[in-house]
């Protein structure tokens, strides 16, 4: 903190800016490719239902509590964690929860801008209406034909990742949040013309019993570790981004009659999370539809959104209109979750002495490196795994399944166990005691109990 006690990256312009910056890192690939395909794979409503049951009882309370962490730390989460356990008088091994979450993000942004890279041809391919009318062997082999040149997945990789650094280096008010200032309304507007689409589309009624029929009996343990996992992917949380977020978040709000009021981090972080579910919810009741009004397959996998939706708008009139609207909304939301992921690490170097610039020059071209191997996965690489996965699986599977619930684990301890009582709830600003009791149960006791069973369970069932 500087000597006016503002951050020194800076400070969100009000408390709607925080929220659309947490949305924007919280509603990203998570919902629009990862949570339709695993819907498919794992077997539809019952799916969903764990997952909500995770986002509720495990999600919310840790944003709630990495926020808070956040704020009050006030710096990059390496350095937050560093003056929160001096502060509480514990040792500075808790530092390693932000080096934890640097690391898991540096993972994580290597394969997400791959990803994010595909979703940038796919305006292109159904912009330019290379696939109206199109087959389906056709459209696969579009998919295919991406996925098999290493050229283009790079190239892909490549321009994603200077998108992120571009609007990182510029730093958090005049890059992060203009951009979302922008494509947060641009998102959520284009989603809204999407769903009204949908809704007249015939498949709804399928696509709805799909998603909120819940058969109990395709559920696994894998399933629900799964489920787990994507609770902490999809809201951004268990890696510091948020915490990060945090940091920048306004202590005090002018309301309409010029009161300074304390800005409440609850019901803050509620409105994140609620944004978020419902775009991954209405993001699955715009795909489903398409699909089974085709006749297709929901369980196709990673390839559900590249294959199966550009084949649906093949067949449909304006399809080429809506299919690139569809996969601009894409690019926005990507866009908005890889700034974040980036952004704990470049605000560390930032402390370090580096220039803002620099910071997001040095970060990207470690990532953009590791992300090679990802990239390569999808072809040259292909054949090499490891545990049966490909390098982008594994790292895939252990970010995102065994480092954010780590993290998250670690993150409700000390907001529940470790941190003065007195500080967090000046921090939090809660206004009823009895909701402040419940979360606080919650962190302590049901978090680890929670994660430590899906944990036992998962290896059991892995080791049989
Ligand atoms: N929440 C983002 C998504 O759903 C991904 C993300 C994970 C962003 C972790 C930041 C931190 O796509
Ligand atoms: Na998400």
């Amino acid at each position: 903190m500087s000597k006016d006690n503002t951050p020194i990256h800076g400070i969100w312009t009000s408390r709607w800016v925080f929220i659309l910056a947490a949305a924007g890192s919280a509603i990203g690939l998570g919902n629009i490719w990862k949570f339709p395909y695993m819907t498919g794979a794992n077997g539809g409503g019952a799916f969903v239902m764990v997952y909500l049951v995770c986002i509720a009882c495990v999600g919310m309370p840790i944003m709630i509590a990495e926020v808070m962490l956040g704020r009050r730390g006030g710096m990059s989460p390496v350095n937050s964690m560093r003056k929160l356990a001096r502060e509480n008088g514990v040792s500075s091994r808790w530092t390693g929860v932000g080096a934890l979450g640097a690391l898991s993000g540096f993972l994580l942004l290597s394969f997400y801008t791959v990803i994010g890279g595909w979703t940038l041809f796919y305006v292109w391919e159904m912009a330019s209406g290379a696939l109206h009318q199109a087959s389906a062997s056709e459209v696969q082999g579009v998919f295919d034909g991406i996925m098999a040149n290493p050229w283009l997945v790079l190239a892909g990789h490549t321009t994603f990742m200077v998108m992120t650094m571009v609007v990182i280096g510029r730093g958090v008010v005049r890059g992060i949040e203009a951009s979302v200032r922008i494509l947060m309304p641009l998102l959520f507007l284009l989603l809204l013309v999407l769903f009204g689409y949908a809704l007249t589309s015939d498949g709804f009624g399928a696509a709805l019993r799909y998603l909120f029929a819940v058969d109990v009996s395709r559920l696994t343990g894998m399933s629900v570790l799964a489920a787990v996992g994507h609770a902490f992917f999809t809201l951004s949380i268990g890696l510091g981004a948020i915490m990060a977020y945090g940091a920048y978040m306004p202590r005090n709000t002018v309301d309409g009659k010029g009161v300074r009021k304390p800005v409440s981090i609850g019901s803050t972080v509620l409105t994140v999370g609620v944004l978020d579910t419902v775009v991954a919810l209405m993001a699955g009741m715009v795909i489903f539809p398409v699909v089974f009004a085709n006749g297709l397959a929901p369980s196709e996998g990673p390839g559900l959104l590249f294959v199966t939706l550009p084949l649906a708008f093949a067949e449909v009139p304006l399809g080429a209109l809506f299919g690139s609207l569809f996969f601009i909304l894409v690019v926005c939301a990507a866009w908005t979750s890889s700034i974040s992921i980036a952004e704990p690490p470049v605000a560390w170097l930032v402390e370090k002495g580096f220039s803002r610039p620099q910071a997001a020059v040095l970060v990207g071209l470690l990532a953009w490196t590791l992300g090679i191997g990802s990239a390569l996965s999808f072809n040259v690489l292909s054949d090499y795994t490891l545990f049966g996965k490909t390098f982008f699986g594994l790292v895939d599977f252990v970010t995102i399944n065994i480092m954010l619930p780590v993290g998250g684990l670690l993150i409700a301890i000390f907001a529940g166990w470790v941190m003065k009582e007195t500080h967090v709830r000046k921090e939090l600003a809660m206004k009823r005691f009895g909701v402040y009791l419940v979360w606080r149960a919650v962190l302590r006791v049901v978090v680890p109990l929670a994660l430590g069973t899906v944990f036992v369970f998962s290896l059991w069932q892995g080791l049989k």
